[in-house]
């Protein structure tokens, strides 16, 4: 099991979890939202994203939102830039950290950001560049580590080229997602050694998507290889737009409860992070997609009835 004293958990709801929703979400309740899980103790929380509005609307108010949140000292507000203009309004919503976002599939590469793996690499050196000049913190995504919505397999030396690269423009974290939720433990074992080899491990974090139910199982894998930062996203709201049939991360109740069983410490709240996935259900309408959230919710309700 990890030898790390703490695990990081990077919530990604407010902009993973809430970027393919169709239906329009109020801008108070995306702030509400990001306020709750601000109040959990979570040390990083991804606030939202600078993209084209005309790819992804439901981020295009992303502005609005880094100005109405209340920001604690201790926690880190990012955004994903894609390009010198998404860096220009991170910094001009006083982001904290921004995120580059690559993928080791060329397909997905095309379908996500309009250009190959290359020209996204060429796109980000001036970014990251610029980012760190302004003392931002940059993190790097490389996107279907486990298997491509386009192509398929994916092999773990593409995902670990591409890892060192945005490593060494100067990414301080490689978040490998599982964007469409295919991997199992033994294949995302065998991603995180191969990326190992290129970049020191305490600088890797797992992003599961949850597709096929082995986002646990994989997370734990991950800790058994010495992984301490996973991104989740609260009530397991999520998808990718550009990964059809890609559900939701992993939900951050069900990785926070992981966690304490194993009696790792994250520094977060259960009860609090509940009541901020209860929350954004409730507004979006449908039902808190974590297990752990769900029992702890109708047990409480039953105590109280
Ligand atoms: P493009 O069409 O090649 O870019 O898109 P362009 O430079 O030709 O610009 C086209 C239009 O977008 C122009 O407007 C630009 O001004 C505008 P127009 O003249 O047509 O009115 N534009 C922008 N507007 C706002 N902010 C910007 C920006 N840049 C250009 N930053 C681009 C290229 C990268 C912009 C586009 O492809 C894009 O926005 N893609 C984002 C896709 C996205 O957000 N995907 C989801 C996030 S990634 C993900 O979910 C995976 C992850 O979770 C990890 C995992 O699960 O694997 C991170
Ligand atoms: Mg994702």
């Amino acid at each position: 099991m990890s030898t790390a004293n703490k695990i990081t958990v990077y919530e990604v709801g407010p902009r993973d979890g809430l970027q393919n929703e169709k239906s329009k979400l109020e801008l108070d309740d995306k702030v509400k939202l990001v306020n709750l899980l601000s109040a959990t103790g979570l040390k990083k929380i991804e606030t939202g994203s600078f993209v084209s509005p005309k790819w992804v609307p439901q981020m295009a108010s992303s502005l609005e939102v880094f100005d109405k949140i209340s920001r604690r000292q201790s926690v880190t507000y990012s955004a994903l830039t894609p390009n010198l203009r998404g860096l220009q309004d991170a910094i001009t919503a006083n982001a904290d950290e921004v995120a580059v976002f690559a993928a080791a599939s060329e397909s997905f590469s095309q379908k996500n950001i309009n250009c190959s793996i290359d020209q996204s690499i060429e796109r980000f050196k001036p970014l990251i560049e610029q980012a760190l000049a302004q003392n931002l913190t940059v993190r790097g995504y490389v996107s279907c580590v486990a298997g491509c919505p386009y192509e398929g397999d994916i092999s773990a030396r593409s995902v670990a080229s591409v890892a060192k690269q945005l490593f060494d423009l100067g990414c301080y974290e490689i978040s490998l997602g599982d964007t469409i939720g295919v991997g199992t433990p033994k294949k995302i074992r065998n991603v995180i050694e191969a990326v190992a080899n290129e970049i020191p491990r305490d600088a890797i974090a797992l992003h599961c998507h949850d597709t096929y139910g082995q986002a646990i199982a994989n997370i734990y894998e991950s800790l058994d290889a010495n992984i301490a930062t996973f991104d989740s996203s609260v009530a397991g709201l999520g998808g990718c737009p550009y990964a059809a049939g890609a559900s939701g991360n992993v939900a951050s109740e069900d990785l926070v409860y992981l966690l304490q069983g194993l009696g790792l410490d994250c520094g977060v709240d259960i009860e609090r992070l509940i009541k901020a996935g209860n929350f954004i259900s409730h507004q979006l309408g449908r039902s808190n997609q974590s297990k752990v959230a769900q029992a702890i919710t109708s047990k409480v309700n039953a105590n109280g009835a």
